[in-house]
């Protein structure tokens, strides 16, 4: 099989395309023919080395693949050959066949295509992660999503958008709000400007009767994470998704005391340890909310899995609107 293979860390075009026997699977995995790849920007991360976790070279990256289940494990109760797939790993998706553990393995349901299912796994299962199991959002609230026109971002705003909460985008252009208004985002506040802290605290207090957001959900990090959790209420939460910018934020103790403010993290991969049922759910809810038309998972580009390099620099460039699928055969 052909695969993208890590030999040393490094700048994404620096890693090449190896033709690699088919990966061996253990007894509770699951062997996939994979025919679609989603690409996301913890994967960016980890090609260059800066993923807070760091797999031991060479090693094949990628986490999100859509495909065809070819084998399985002894102990695989779950899943059987023909099985339409999805799977999150946390390594080997960037090839033609990938060995996933069941516990990271969901059913596609019927009419939902390969292309559909791989970009949207990884985003709306951490947008779940942070809208349902950890903020808990309620129809009414009033919620902000950062870096709202990425990937996870999107997916935050249309899961917000079905559970009935009202939206404030915060992106960087006019093409990323448009894309923000077109999922749902009742209103968009442009980052750029050297007023934007001040922008941000008029317009979320307008929309709000002065009441501040009721929750902030930031996939950025740096100056936009105190930018926002200064326009929260009374009792308001800010779900920590991840840092976009590069630059990781604290907190002053204080400040969360004097303001009854919550700061909580959102990480995805270890629900899987803890809460796999709900993932199931999760992943369900999304499939369900997809065949009823109320989230999309919003695919910019399509590319050949060899063209992976270009799809990235997509996202490392800060160019991407939704998300950049990759396909195979
Ligand atoms: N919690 C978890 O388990 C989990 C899971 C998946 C992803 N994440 C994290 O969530 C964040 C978003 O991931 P994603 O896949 O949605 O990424 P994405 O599609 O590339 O979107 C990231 C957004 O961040 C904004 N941004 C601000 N500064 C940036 C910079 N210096 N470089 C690139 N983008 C920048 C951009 O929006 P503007 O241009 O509008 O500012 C961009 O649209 C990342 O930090 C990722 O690591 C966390």
């Amino acid at each position: 099989m052909r695969a993208l293979v890590i030999e040393e860390y490094g700048p994404i075009a620096s890693h090449r395309f190896q033709t690699l026997p088919d990966p061996s699977f253990a007894a509770d995995e699951v062997l996939i023919d994979v025919k679609a790849i989603g690409l996301n920007f913890p994967d960016a991360l980890m090609l260059q080395g800066k993923y807070q976790k760091k797999p031991q070279t060479p090693f094949v990256p990628g986490r999100d693949a859509a495909g065809v289940v070819r084998a399985v494990g002894s102990g695989v109760s779950r899943f059987k050959p023909g099985d339409r797939v999805i799977c999150q790993v946390l390594t080997g998706a960037f090839a033609e066949a990938v060995a996933a553990p069941q516990k990271r393995c969901f059913h596609m349901v019927d009419g939902v295509d390969f292309e559909s299912a791989a970009a949207m796994i990884t985003v709306f299962n951490t947008a779940y992660v942070a809208v349902h199991l950890r903020a808990k959002a309620q129809a009414g609230q009033t919620a902000i999503v950062t870096g709202a026109a990425g990937g996870v971002g999107l997916a935050a705003l249309q899961m917000l958008k079905a559970l009935g909460a009202r939206t404030i985008a915060i992106v960087s252009s006019e093409q990323k709000a448009a894309l923000a208004r077109e999922n749902g985002a009742d209103h968009v506040i442009l980052s750029n400007g050297s007023d934007v802290k001040e922008r941000i605290h008029r317009e979320v207090m307008t929309r709000t009767d002065n009441h501040g957001a009721d929750l902030v959900f930031d996939t950025v990090g740096g100056d936009m994470f105190a930018n926002t959790l200064r326009v929260l209420g009374f009792d308001g939460k800010l779900v920590i998704i991840g840092f976009a910018s590069g630059d990781i934020p604290s907190a002053k103790a204080n400040y969360l005391l004097y303001k009854n403010l919550a700061v909580i993290g959102a990480p995805l991969d270890i629900q899987f340890d803890h809460e796999y049922d709900k993932m199931v759910e999760g992943v369900r809810l999304t499939q369900d909310l997809y065949l009823k038309g109320k989230v999309k998972p919003n695919i910019m580009t399509t590319l050949p899995l060899e063209n992976l390099a270009e799809a990235f620099a997509l996202i490392t460039g800060r160019e991407v609107r939704g998300k950049v699928v990759l396909t195979v055969g």
